[in-house]
């Protein structure tokens, strides 16, 4: 074994690393809108009944194989078996093209944080996105700023970077979430958004929609792209980290619930509807802040919680393909952040650029941006995750008494990792091609 290789400085530092990796913009700008366009409340029931049954399986895997290997994702499949080394290439090949999406969204953010700071009032706000999105040179500017950032955070290693940041980032976006929670609670109807929320309608139950719960709870948990294994590989030998599972799955339910609660009282509130998709944020949000007494600090808060979100779990997607550069390649973790910085952005301006320049380019009649966000989730998320769960399974036959002290559960963890979870994602891939 590597003695040189990191590893967490503290169980509170898995943890609360762990949340920071789940808890991203998977929670505060994916989840309500998708449960806006998926009928509100029986979109919820749906989410949690499979986070409680089967989402805990993969995500226990991940860690439990980069646990057990102490290496990052290649090297992990490889010591399992040579020739697995190409199917856990994958993992980090994920995350770089998850990363050309997501740090796009970042930087859209940090053109917000700098709007609402500068009090700029905007007339129209649908027509000011997709301007803004459009032009040229900007939002590529602040993608590459926010890629930056997560770099420069990555590059400072384990303890000094990805912890420092999170134990920083984590309480200051729980701080803001709930303040903004207490504003959005107190608007006129507010009872109107929780109806939405909590009062399920099951006659709007349907396949697609659980499937989309499905590929939510997989994305929003980090499952699929080695984060999660690499992270692993840093928990300590003799540590047991299922208790801190169910605490990582706890929080990230809170907190989309929370961002739920934030979300869908304003909307209602303000007579909106909460169907209006990727714009839920960027369009519908703003709208309401312009007319809230002291709308530019609440949205000021708002864009920087999405913020802080965003930097947590970017930096946890940037570790796995950083730690593959390091211990495969043998590079310093600095020159490997340098290196991913010219890989990410070669997928990342053109991804940006989608939206105005190259709107003509398409892929499987798909913009770049939005055949990057389709491959990644839908393909490549649910592909990594079967491989793993079949190797654990089928080759490996990890038993989960072996890894849960709890007997229903290591039994659900059994027939979980051999038969549903692989019959889900499955469905779920079959679904996402259709
Ligand atoms: N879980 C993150 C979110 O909810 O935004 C996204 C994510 C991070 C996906 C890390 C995959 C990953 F490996």
């Amino acid at each position: 074994m590597d003695n040189n290789r990191p590893s967490w400085t503290s169980k509170y530092a898995f943890i609360i690393t762990t949340i920071g990796s789940a808890v991203g913009l998977g929670n505060i700008w994916r989840f309500p809108y998708i449960m806006g366009q998926n009928g509100g409340a029986i979109f919820l029931a749906v989410y949690i009944i499979l986070i409680c049954t089967i989402c805990f399986v993969p995500l226990i895997n991940e860690l439990y194989i980069g646990k057990l290997t102490k290496k990052e994702c290649v090297g992990a499949y490889e010591s399992i078996h040579p020739n697995l080394k190409y199917v856990g290439s994958l993992n980090p090949i994920t995350g770089i093209l998850i990363s050309a999406f997501y740090f796009i969204v970042g930087g859209w953010i940090i053109n917000y944080i700098i709007k609402s700071l500068t009090s700029c009032n905007i007339a129209n706000y649908d027509e000011y996105f997709s301007l803004f999105i459009q032009s040229p040179i900007y939002p590529c500017v602040l993608t590459l700023v926010f890629l930056f950032i997560c770099l420069f955070v990555t590059a400072r290693g384990i303890k000094n970077g990805i912890e420092s940041a999170n134990k920083i980032l984590m309480p200051l976006l729980a701080v803001i979430l709930i303040f903004l929670v207490i504003v959005s609670l107190r608007l006129p109807n507010a009872n109107l958004g929780l109806e939405y929320m909590f009062k399920p309608d099951i006659t709007k139950l349907n396949r697609h929609m659980v499937l989309s719960a499905l590929g939510q709870a997989f994305f929003t948990l980090s499952i699929g792209m080695g984060a999660l294994l690499t992270y692993g590989s840093y928990i300590k030998e003799d540590k047991s980290f299922v208790k801190s599972v169910y605490t990582i799955i706890f929080s990230d339910t809170i907190f989309a619930i929370l961002a739920g609660i934030m979300i869908f009282p304003a909307v209602f509130s303000f007579g909106m509807t909460p169907n209006s998709g990727a714009g839920l944020v960027f369009v519908t949000l703003p709208k309401i802040f312009s007319q809230i007494p002291y709308g530019n600090v609440v949205s000021c808060a708002f864009f920087i919680l999405l913020f802080c979100a965003a930097v947590t779990s970017g930096i946890s997607i940037l570790e796995g393909p950083c730690a593959t550069l390091i211990e495969r390649f043998k590079m310093s973790r600095q020159k490997a952040c340098v290196v991913l910085f010219a890989i990410i952005s070669v997928f990342a301006v053109p991804a940006t650029l989608s939206f105005g320049l190259l709107e003509n380019c398409k892929i499987f009649d798909k913009s770049i941006f939005d055949f990057l966000d389709f491959l990644t989730s839908n393909v490549m998320l649910p592909l990594n995750t079967l491989f793993l769960c079949l190797i654990s399974g089928w080759y490996l036959r990890i038993k989960g008494s072996a890894i849960i002290n709890n007997r229903l559960m290591a039994f659900l963890f059994n027939i979980g990792l051999k038969y549903v979870v692989p019959a889900a994602l499955i469905c779920l891939m079959f679904l996402g091609l259709n």
